[in-house]
């Protein structure tokens, strides 16, 4: 129970990362509010934990809307109490390169990725002020560490989001609210599996073509066999989440089985 008392609020819970990071916060003694925007998905995780004795809700959430994340941030107060987890996982992505990437696809990935990022601390320090402290998870991805992972639009907004959690962690310390990023490589979720209605994926990119995985497998050098899976980061978060991070700010972490280190 290395969460007891904690309350959760995780976007993108539906799916994925975010989806393993709610059930693993709910064992671990959390209260956990899923904000998405996949209902029918969100439910079968509220559900999963529920049964399994822990205790979590759903309230809609698009992370672009900023009025949006003040009600999630409200729900989640109603429900369990003033919010000391933030999650912030949500995140879309175009695989196109600089000749197929349109304005429209650069402004959807930034509004989601970024801002949706920005939206959520914003919305949720104030809760965890009342709370006397809190700690931010911010979801960035080893493309903020090198050149190039998953096109131009993508790799700007994970970088932001490295930059803006710093900046964040500075001004909120005083507050004792905690922000850190965690950088995942390649990691097998609906996201690059094709299955993700919120990011496009075509038969050149997903990891259901065999010769896809093979590729992204190349660009894992830690020898365990399969991509990461959505675990393999919820245990970061876990630990960013808890108490055991207690000094931990403004940290970058990568989790990605030494991705960036090719
Ligand atoms: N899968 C990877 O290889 C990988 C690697 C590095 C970083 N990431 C990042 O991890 C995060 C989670 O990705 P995942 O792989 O679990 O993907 P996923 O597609 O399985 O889950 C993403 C979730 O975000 C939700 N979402 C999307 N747009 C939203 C919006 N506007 N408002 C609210 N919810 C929204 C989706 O409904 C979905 O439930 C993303 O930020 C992604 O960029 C993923």
């Amino acid at each position: 129970m290395r969460l007891a008392g904690k309350i959760a609020l995780v976007s993108g819970g539906a799916s994925g990362i975010g989806r393993a990071e709610a059930v693993l916060f709910a064992a671990e003694g959390a209260a956990v509010m899923i904000g998405d925007l996949q209902e029918p998905q969100a439910s079968e995780v509220v559900d999963e934990i529920v049964s399994a004795g822990g205790r979590a809700s759903f309230v809609k959430l698009d992370v672009r809307d900023a009025m949006a994340w003040e009600e999630a941030v409200s729900a989640t107060e109603s429900e369990f109490g003033p919010v000391t987890v933030l999650g912030n996982n949500a995140g879309t992505n175009f695989r196109v390169g600089w000749e197929e990437q349109t304005v429209e696809m650069w402004q959807t990935v930034l509004d989601v990725n970024l801002s949706g990022t920005y939206n959520g601390i914003r919305a949720a320090v104030p809760s965890m002020r009342k709370a006397g402290g809190g700690s931010i998870i911010n979801i960035a991805s080893s493309a903020a560490l090198k050149q190039g992972g998953g096109g131009p639009a993508y790799a700007t907004s994970k970088t932001a989001v490295v930059g803006l959690s710093r900046n964040a962690a500075l001004a909120h310390a005083g507050d004792n609210i905690r922000v850190n990023a965690l950088c995942p490589g390649h990691v097998d979720t609906p996201f690059i599996r094709g299955s993700q209605p919120h990011s496009e994926n075509t038969w050149d990119t997903d990891i259901a073509n065999p010769d896809n995985y093979a590729r992204r497998m190349e660009r894992q050098p830690l020898a365990i066999g399969r991509l990461q899976s959505g675990e393999d980061i919820a245990y970061g978060a876990l630990f960013l989440a808890s108490d055991e991070s207690s000094t931990v700010t403004g940290a970058t972490i990568a989790i990605d089985g030494g991705s960036t280190l090719l």
